[in-house]
């Protein structure tokens, strides 16, 4: 299991440190969420700020674009050294060219599907994406209560990708926690996305290694 925490559940006055938690916990990726005020009715950060995270960290930057026309900002936040980054569905005029456009600037694509948006759209791009992020809270905001049916769009998804025999990653954004991320990971989540649960910690550097102990636990 790979953990993203997301930083704009941090303290935003301070993201050089939100940073450095991620890396005393253990994070494996850096999530940061990008909102328009239109895609998504909130507003965050742009490339500037995400290329200024990046030369502050070994840690991959991994970029979530709830934008309303992503194809504008690509090159802005690959050039600013973004290493995975991630489109959605809903918006992508022409998904396979910009899933093309970012890995050949050597960054992993990802494919983000709304949680009303069912796993079959994807069909016929899958083999052309590095990973599908699937969203368990409507886009927008941390701190959302976590939206259970779409555990199953992870188990049917995990199903096409291993009867197809593709490396395509499974990743899960929004309301994910202690209470939750086992049975998240068991559905074949491989990249656990974490906000409040991480954030909203006294200690969040050790609540990242909390999830991860909790998503390789069995409970009884
Ligand atoms: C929501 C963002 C998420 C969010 C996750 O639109 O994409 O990444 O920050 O925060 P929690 O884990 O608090 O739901
Ligand atoms: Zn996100």
């Amino acid at each position: 299991m790979l953990l993203a925490p997301s930083i704009l559940a941090a303290d935003l006055a301070d993201l050089k440190s939100a940073v450095d938690l991620c890396e005393r916990g253990g994070a494996d990726l850096v999530h940061f969420d990008v909102m328009d005020g239109c895609f998504v009715p909130n507003l965050t950060f742009g490339a500037p700020v995400a290329r200024a995270l990046a030369g502050h960290t070994d840690l991959p930057l991994d970029v979530h674009l709830m934008v309303a026309e992503p194809d504008r900002l690509l090159d802005d936040f690959l050039a600013a050294g973004a290493r995975w980054v991630s489109i959605h569905w809903e918006v992508a005029t022409h998904l396979d060219r910009s899933l093309h456009r970012i890995r050949e600037a050597g960054a992993r694509a990802g494919v983000v599907l709304n949680p009303a948006t069912p796993v079959e759209v994807l069909t016929d791009i899958l083999p052309e994406a590095d990973f599908v992020l699937l969203m368990s809270v409507n886009p927008g905001f941390a701190g959302q209560p976590f939206l259970p049916y779409v555990v199953d769009k992870a188990r049917r998804l995990r199903g096409e990708i291993e009867r197809r025999g593709l490396a395509v990653q499974i990743a899960m954004d929004g309301g994910i926690g202690l209470d939750n991320i086992r049975r998240v990971v068991k559905a074949g989540v491989e990249v656990c996305i974490a906000g409040s649960a991480v954030f909203g910690a006294a200690d969040p550097a050790e609540r990242m290694r909390e999830l991860r102990r909790r998503a390789e636990t069995e409970v009884a």
